[in-house]
């Protein structure tokens, strides 16, 4: 890794010193996480090299261009890539074992079977740990991993000839899409495992360095900061979970949602942010680590109740949403609905673990056509091509439709128009479980609430 070196020759003595007084940084993973880090480092100076697996990721940010919408972010790594301060690579054995700080920021756990990818984890470790080292390296677990995913990661270190000095650190990550470069610049909270005093030295130099001393940071042995993540995550899944259940109740009741959550969340114990309805948690991260903490490879005996409880609240939502709409559409098999966003929240294009996608999915198996519409993803997305009609023309999205579905929040689409939507469909129901529109102007069209 390019480093200045002066070496200074005073009688039989030879002083290296390093000129760049800041490590060269390695960071294994190009998603919100890994660059988030690795860009926030390299505009504080430091030289870092990401390593990414995806070929077209690669070659894209080597071009300075980010693949996912997160404004402050892509402009940032712009620069970074400019100046050289930060390099992208395929992964590479020689950039690894040269590597003396090394966050990994990989999706550690598959979204399909939710188990760990122990191969992906047991290449880093053999690359890491194969070659002999004058100063152990420190890796530092920044993905969500499983409860006690950091001992079985030092037990693959430690098969290896030279894995038994590294340094290991479980410094999760508890940034918001959406403002993943914000958030990284500016953490609520730094959490830092390790089980070995001195592990953690490295990172927390290089984190007095570039935070303010405001941030409070946890210092916690390795099993517990892995605790925290998912613990953290759980917590506001229950959350949601809560309030989407009691805004469920109230349609049910013909209820005014609105003013029932502001009046439990006014509650200063309770709180009126992250308190929103809508069509359930998604994304890549709460679900996720709903399973996870109960994950078996976790080899814990303990079941998280509230995390199960979340899930199948989540669940129930769609299940009472399919029910309300075949009550005022009846048999849903041919009938055109229009989801109005895609992604799992608003103002962004990430459509992973998105509740508008499952709420498509389930109402296609009962036969009804799906369009989606959502100003931030192009034709090409791949989670929505060849599964359902990703219309960029608003007009034709509701044209002959029988419902329109708010799916994601975007600011957009409060500015709708109903006199101009109430021409184009065929049946004029709504269902806005986000409490984004004005209901009394929709409804002065002839559009009825579902
Ligand atoms: N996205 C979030 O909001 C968020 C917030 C906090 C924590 N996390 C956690 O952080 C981790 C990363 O999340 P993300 O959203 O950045 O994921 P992501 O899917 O956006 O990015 C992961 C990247 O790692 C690459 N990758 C996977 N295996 C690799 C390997 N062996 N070598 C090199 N590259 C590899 C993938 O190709 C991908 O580009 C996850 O564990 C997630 O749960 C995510």
């Amino acid at each position: 890794m390019p480093v200045n070196h002066l070496l200074l020759f005073q009688s039989h003595l030879i002083i290296e010193f390093n000129m760049n007084s800041k490590p060269d940084i390695l960071v294994i993973g190009a998603g919100y996480v890994g660059l988030a880090s690795a860009v926030f480092l390299a505009t504080k100076g430091y030289h870092v090299t990401v390593a990414e697996k995806n070929d077209s990721t690669v070659s894209q940010l080597q071009k300075g261009k980010l693949h996912f919408r997160e404004q402050l972010l892509a402009k940032n790594l712009k620069q970074v890539v400019n100046s050289k301060k930060l390099q992208v690579s395929l992964p590479d054995k020689k950039i690894y074992q040269d590597s003396k700080i090394i966050f990994i920021a990989i999706d550690s756990a598959n979204q399909s079977s939710w188990k760990m990818r122990m191969g992906s984890f047991t290449k880093i470790a053999q690359w890491i740990g194969g070659k002999k080292h004058k100063n152990a390296p420190v890796i530092i677990l920044k993905s969500t991993n499983i409860i006690g995913f950091s001992e079985q990661f030092r037990k693959l270190l430690d098969k290896t000839p030279f894995g038994e000095h590294i340094k290991l650190v479980v410094n999760p990550e508890f940034l918001r899409e959406g403002f993943a470069f914000e958030d990284t610049v500016k953490p609520w909270r730094i959490i830092i495992g390790s089980d070995n005093k001195n592990d953690a030295k490295p990172l927390l130099d290089i984190y007095k360095n570039i935070y303010s001393s405001k941030i409070p940071i946890v210092k916690t042995d390795c099993k517990s900061a892995e605790l925290i993540k998912l613990a953290s995550n759980v917590y506001l899944a229950h959350r949601l979970a809560f309030i989407h259940e009691i805004a469920d109740f109230a349609r049910l009741e013909k209820l005014d949602v609105e003013s029932i959550k502001k009046g439990i969340g006014l509650d200063q114990r309770i709180g009126l942010d992250y308190f929103t309805p809508g069509l359930g948690f998604g994304g890549s991260c709460l679900p996720k680590d709903c399973i996870l903490i109960n994950s078996d490879e976790s080899k814990n005996s303990y079941k998280f109740e509230s995390a199960i409880g979340a899930m199948s609240v989540n669940e129930k939502l769609i299940k009472n949403l399919i029910k309300n709409l075949i009550k005022s559409l009846g048999d849903l098999r041919g009938q055109k609905i229009t989801i109005l966003g895609a992604a799992f929240k608003s103002e962004i294009d990430d459509t992973r673990g998105s509740r508008a996608v499952v709420l498509a999915q389930a109402l296609k198996k009962r036969g009804a056509k799906i369009v989606f519409n959502d100003p931030y993803l192009s034709k090409s997305e791949k989670l929505i091509a060849g599964t359902f009609t990703l219309e960029s023309d608003l007009n034709k999205a509701v044209k002959a439709s029988s419902a329109i579905i708010i799916g994601t929040p975007h600011k957009k689409f409060k500015s709708l128009k109903p006199t101009m939507l109430a021409k184009k469909v065929k049946l004029q129901f709504v269902v806005d479980y986000f409490g984004l529109l004005n209901n009394a102007k929709w409804e002065k069209q002839g559009f009825k609430f579902i």
